[in-house]
């Protein structure tokens, strides 16, 4: 495989070219950064297995800059979902629908479906309008880490592995895409993500049935237990529990909203107002400051009430807490 010394950079002639050639780079999104390649190159598609060590049963999903090439590569869209589609794309929404062939099998694991979502990023959306082909890209960190939400935490871990990292600058969301899939109906969340339930719900005029991750759980291959776990012990507790310790300085505390009775010197705020799109836009790359720092012996967070970006959250944090 290539190895590199990634540019960072915002050219994104630079950025095509080395698509084109077959070679990965790191892309912007609202959400978190992707590790992208050509979609329709299978050649391409295996160095971003091999880069993240990600196992081939965990299927990608395939970004594309327009509702109109749905078509291109699913069977389209159910009529119902064309609404919540025309509403939230681009945005933080992957939807699951049957795969056409020129999908290659390895961007579907095998599998029959493909995930499918437009960015809302402004770079992201120019450079898919400039290429010939979608792109696949997963999160562009090493398998079960914690995302990107930097073009530095690109570099940081993948930088010998791209051709080049677009910049473009912190994700405005921080959490991943709500995955969807619209291969049923009603439609199923396969994952809680950084468009909401109550937004979705409101679209479609139901409320979505929920799929609870498992590693066993067929249709969502990827979605493991253990994942965006940092390195260092971390501990998720409910709220009260987290009052009732008092913490060292090499103690870390992630905490949502404001709260006097805490008997803890390493605090990390989310969200003092209490905030569920700011708290989702600084939990990885808190994670990750304290996952780097050397004082951090561990961390300590506690469960959000569960509505809003706070279901996303939770489950984020709730799996960094796993142990695989
Ligand atoms: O926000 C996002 O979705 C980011 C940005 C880069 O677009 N991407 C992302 O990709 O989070 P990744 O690969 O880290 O997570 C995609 C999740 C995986 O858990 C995978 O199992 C699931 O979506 N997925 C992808 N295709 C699927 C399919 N055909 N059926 C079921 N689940 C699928
Ligand atoms: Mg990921």
């Amino acid at each position: 495989m290539e190895s590199y010394t990634a540019l960072i950079g915002t050219d994104l002639d630079l950025a095509c070219e080395a698509l084109v050639q077959g070679k990965l780079i790191g892309l912007p999104t609202e959400t978190v950064y992707g590790l992208a390649a050509n979609a329709l190159d299978e050649a391409a598609v295996i160095k971003i297995f091999q880069a993240k060590q990600r196992p081939a049963f965990d299927p990608l999903i395939v970004h594309v800059s327009d509702i109109r090439q749905i078509p291109k590569y699913t069977a389209g869209l159910p009529e119902g979902l064309l609404p919540l589609a025309e509403q939230f794309m681009p945005g933080p929404l992957t939807l699951i629908l049957p795969k056409k062939n020129i999908i290659p099998d390895l961007v579907s694991s095998g599998g029959p479906t493909v995930g499918i979502r437009i960015p809302a990023h402004p770079m992201a959306l120019k450079l898919l309008q400039k290429l010939p082909f979608p792109l696949a890209a997963p999160s562009a960190n090493p398998f079960g880490y914690i995302s990107p939400t930097q073009a530095s935490h690109v570099a940081k871990q993948l930088s010998h592995k791209v051709a080049y990292i677009l910049d473009g600058g912190p994700c405005s969301i921080g959490v991943e895409s709500t995955v969807v899939d619209a291969t049923t109906h009603p439609i199923r969340i396969l994952r809680k993500g950084g468009l909401n339930l109550e937004l979705i719900a409101e679209k479609l005029g139901y409320w979505p049935q929920i799929q609870e991750y498992s590693s066993s759980n067929p249709k969502a291959p990827g979605m493991l237990e253990s994942h965006y776990a940092p390195k260092k012990p971390f501990y998720l507790m409910p709220k009260q529990e987290l009052i009732n310790q008092s913490f060292e300085v090499s103690e870390a505390v992630l905490l949502f909203g404001e709260w006097d009775k805490l008997q803890a010197e390493n605090i990390w705020q989310l969200s003092a107002q209490g905030d569920y799109a700011e708290a989702a836009s600084k939990l990885f790359s808190y994670l990750r400051q304290l996952d780097e720092d050397e004082s951090v012996r561990a961390i300590y967070a506690h469960n959000l009430p569960d509505i809003d970006l706070g279901r996303a959250i939770n489950d984020r944090l709730r799996r960094a807490a796993a142990k695989v």
